[in-house]
């Protein structure tokens, strides 16, 4: 397997690249977060978004189906420019993803089959109802969920509402998924299953994939390249190993779940207020 190397040559969509973001800067007010950023994501593969709350993560991933316009910088799908389209030309485009969002929540009021068939009634119109059933059948038992067709969200698990969330984001056979931290909240088994299941998703049917997480044990099972984010730029970019051994320091502290020394300074500082404030009774009543 050839390894990630950088993004100096990231900008280039051609080749075996599907979504490239090309010096793109987004910035809300004052705060800039994303900072030029240039980036290729190859077809079929596992890219994996790590970096602390709040670094933009989100943000990036909203910029790869123009939810969120760049202020600079251009967006392609399959070398097409897709940052300057209209909504409509963009809801065509978007038929290509599945997105599986952070607090992307199924809809109460509809069974499970109704909420798989939902972003296919956006699209198309439906003659053949057996072809949806069909298809639904289809996409349940790929997350392990056949037979629940007519439960509601409400009477599921966390693990399985995630599941039906993935079988409506696999509905219209998209070519890319995009994961907001899809394991968040979730126990190790059943974060366990979501992993299982963004494998067998790009194993099984080619899908590029691109997950947002911070947990590491998700990125090391499923990540053929790892990016890191931190103050609005790529710090680091390879496949497990090397971001394993990478040499900056905040890349090692994120990836092991360190406090940096900054932090530890400012918990020493509160350790000696906490202190002051646990002193024994009698001296402070002296
Ligand atoms: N719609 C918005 N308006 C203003 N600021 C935003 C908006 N969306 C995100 N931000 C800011 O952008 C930064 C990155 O957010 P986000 O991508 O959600 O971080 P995370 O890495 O945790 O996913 C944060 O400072 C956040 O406050
Ligand atoms: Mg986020």
């Amino acid at each position: 397997m050839e390894k990630a190397k950088g993004n100096k040559q990231a900008a280039d969509a051609s080749g075996d690249g599907i979504l490239a973001l090309k010096n793109v800067t987004k910035k809300f007010g004052d705060n800039v977060v994303l900072d030029d950023i240039s980036l290729t994501m190859e077809k079929g593969k596992t890219t994996v978004v790590i970096g602390p709350s709040g670094c933009g993560k989100t943000v990036l991933i909203k910029h790869f189906i123009v939810l969120l316009r760049p202020n600079m910088g251009e967006i392609y799908f399959r070398d097409r420019r897709i940052d300057n389209l209209g909504e409509h030309e963009l809801d065509k485009i978007r038929t290509h993803f599945g997105f599986l969002f952070q607090g992307g929540a199924l809809f109460d009021s509809l069974s499970v089959a109704e909420n798989i068939v939902f972003p296919i009634k956006q699209h198309y119109k439906i003659t053949d109802r057996s072809k949806v059933d069909e298809l639904v059948t289809t996409k349940l038992a790929l997350v392990g969920l056949d037979g629940f067709q007519s439960h509601y969200p409400a009477n599921l698990s966390g693990g399985q509402r995630k599941r039906v969330a993935l079988a409506r984001a696999i509905a219209l056979n998209p070519e890319v998924i995009l994961y907001d931290e899809p394991t968040t909240g979730l126990d190790p088994i059943r974060a366990d299953i979501i992993n299982e299941l963004i494998l067998k998703l790009q194993r099984g049917l080619g899908v590029t994939t691109v997950v947002v997480t911070h947990d590491m044990t998700s990125v090391y099972k499923i990540a053929d390249r790892i990016i890191m984010l931190h103050h609005g730029k790529i710090i680091a970019d390879g496949d497990a190993e090397h971001i394993r051994n990478h040499p900056d320091s905040i890349v090692q502290q994120f990836i092991k779940g360190q406090v940096s020394e900054n932090d530890l300074a400012v918990l020493r500082m509160g350790g000696s207020i906490i202190q002051a404030q646990l002193q024994p009774r009698d001296e402070l009543e002296e």
